[in-house]
């Protein structure tokens, strides 16, 4: 801010006023009355007094200047401020400190101080924790409104195309860029059917993924399978590519990553994985390569409609990592798999078989505020709750609360009143934080219901991710700087001599 401030009494004249503003070279002054703001006067009011033609010696100050001015306190931030003068289009705001003037911070220190800023080191600049709410990229494959609780791919209401289009429809909408014609739908079927085959080589592998390790996670087998496609199929550098080899590559693994998941699944409990289904569509055949048997069709629509809401959604930590490792010009294997990596941590995609053990555990609705209290009291996170980006409901949880009420069954109706139940006891305990019912909480609902056991839940999200995560590395290739941020460097200060 700059201090001190110019400033006039009511009572002086406005042509005084405006020698004072001239001579001091500023934009504005304030007007005080005991020490206090209750005015201020720009250039902007004395244009509006000379384009007047009323211009008389005797006016004074009081009659031109605006009353009430906009102030902030000298503890606000920089950026707060910023936002301030250009939403309310002010360029002038008097800083106040127990109700005394103490500054004033004008469009002009701020542009000072932006220009410092960029030419500073880049450590300097502050970014919140977590990334939050910093813009890293630009994107045309979708984006979430977390305030209007709304999300889109492309140019479409994602929960739209989830009631309205095929998984196939929306996966050619997010390659392509467009939803496809009949003819382009047909030749798109015709060109992944025969990519959801496990490649020869790989097969052999399979058994001993699937049967690696006493605990597992969720997503073990598939990181390693996928690794291994890659490897066996020979993915180049993105950075070597074209887009059309690029894409043939994403096309891959896409359709071999359901496929690989329904494999480990059947070698883990000692059964032969079963061949794909060609007359089957994504999410029918998926539900087909767990049992042999062509499912239910209002489960499998119950599926595809999870699967094409999860699909993409905005930077989140997994679409972020696989951007991250496309930018190095490393294979689409590679960013496969890293984002693989981060959607297996319980804070991502980890979360709904936790949401549906959480209601086992709950075990009856009259237990349900005491559990959820406990928990929370002793800092435990609810799963299935809270997201960083919505602060109202997540629409994917209510498009699949409607999904798991069309199912019916008992969990539901316990899920709805268990979800009512931590809604309340976290805005008590956690006010002001709006956490609701995310994505996860409702889906392990849908998906048990369908037949799918806990240990697939999240296999299941990664298996429609992972055309989010590609449609990401084809932008990101398309037009690449490698992604390379800095830290901040807390440690004990260096040079420190080196013992011994
Ligand atoms: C999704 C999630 C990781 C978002 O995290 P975030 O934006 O970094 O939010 P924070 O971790 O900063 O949480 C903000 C506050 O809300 C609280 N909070 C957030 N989610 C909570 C939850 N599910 N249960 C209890 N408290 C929660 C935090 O404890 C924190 O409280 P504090 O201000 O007293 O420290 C977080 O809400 C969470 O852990 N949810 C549970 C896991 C889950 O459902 N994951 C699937 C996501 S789709």
């Amino acid at each position: 801010m700059s201090s001190p401030v110019l400033t006039v009494t009511l009572n002086e004249l406005l042509a005084d006023a405006a020698t004072k503003m001239v001579d001091r070279k500023v934009g504005s002054v304030v007007v005080i009355e005991g020490g206090r703001p209750v005015g201020i006067l720009t250039e902007r009011d004395l244009l509006r007094w000379t384009a007047s033609h009323s211009i008389d010696g005797a006016t004074t100050v009081a009659e031109w200047m605006t009353p009430d001015p906009y102030t902030i306190g000298p503890g606000v931030e920089v950026v707060e401020a910023w936002k301030t003068l250009s939403e309310k289009g002010y360029r002038h705001i008097p800083v106040v400190e127990a109700g005394e003037l103490v500054g004033i911070v004008t469009m002009r220190d701020l542009v000072r101080i932006a220009q410092i800023q960029s030419m500073a080191h880049p450590s300097q600049v502050e970014v919140p924790k977590g990334l939050d709410g910093v813009v890293v990229a630009e994107t045309a494959v979708g984006h979430v409104r977390g305030l209007e609780g709304f999300y889109h791919y492309r140019q479409y209401n994602a929960i739209e195309l989830c009631e309205r289009r095929s998984l196939e429809d929306v996966w050619h909408l997010l390659f392509e860029g467009e939803l496809p014609t009949a003819d382009e739908r047909r030749a798109f079927l015709d060109e992944l059917l025969p990519l959801r085959t496990i490649p020869e080589v790989v097969r052999p592998l399979l058994p001993d993924l699937a049967r690696a390790g006493d605990h597992p996670g969720p997503l073990d087998g598939l990181r390693t399978a996928t690794s291994a496609v890659a490897q066996a199929l020979g993915f180049r550098p993105s950075m070597d590519l074209d887009r059309a080899t690029l894409r043939a590559d994403a096309m891959r693994i896409c359709a071999v990553v359901p496929t690989l998941v329904m494999a480990l699944h059947r070698l883990r409990a000692g059964l032969e994985p079963i061949e794909p289904h060609p007359d089957l569509g994504y999410s029918a055949n998926y539900l087909y390569m767990r049992t042999g048997e062509v499912p239910d069709s209002e489960h499998a629509r119950a599926i595809e409609r999870y699967q094409i809401s999860t699909i993409d959604h905005g930077f989140n930590a997994s679409t972020f990592t696989a951007r991250v490792v496309t930018s190095t010009g490393a294979d689409l294997g590679s960013a496969v798999v890293a984002a693989i990596g981060a959607l297996s941590g319980p804070l991502h995609g980890g979360a709904p078989s936790r949401a549906l053990d959480m209601l086992d555990a709950i075990g009856t609705p009259d237990r349900a505020e005491a559990w959820v209290r406990h928990a929370v009291e002793t800092g435990g996170r609810i799963m299935g709750f809270g997201h960083r980006v919505y602060k109202t409901d997540d629409p994917r949880s209510v498009m699949l609360r409607g999904v798991a009420e069309q199912l019916g069954g008992d969990k539901f109706e316990f899920a709805r009143q268990v979800e009512k139940t931590v809604v309340d006891v976290l805005a008590e305990l956690k006010p002001g934080r709006n956490l609701y019912a995310n994505v996860e909480f409702y889906a392990g609902v849908v998906m048990d219901r369908c037949g799918l056991p806990g240990d697939l839940f999240t296999p299941t999200f990664a298996s429609s991710r992972v055309i989010g995560w590609c449609a990401n590395i084809l932008e990101q290739a398309a037009d690449n700087r490698i992604i390379r941020p800095s830290a901040r460097y807390v440690g004990p200060p260096p040079p420190q001599p080196v013992p011994g």
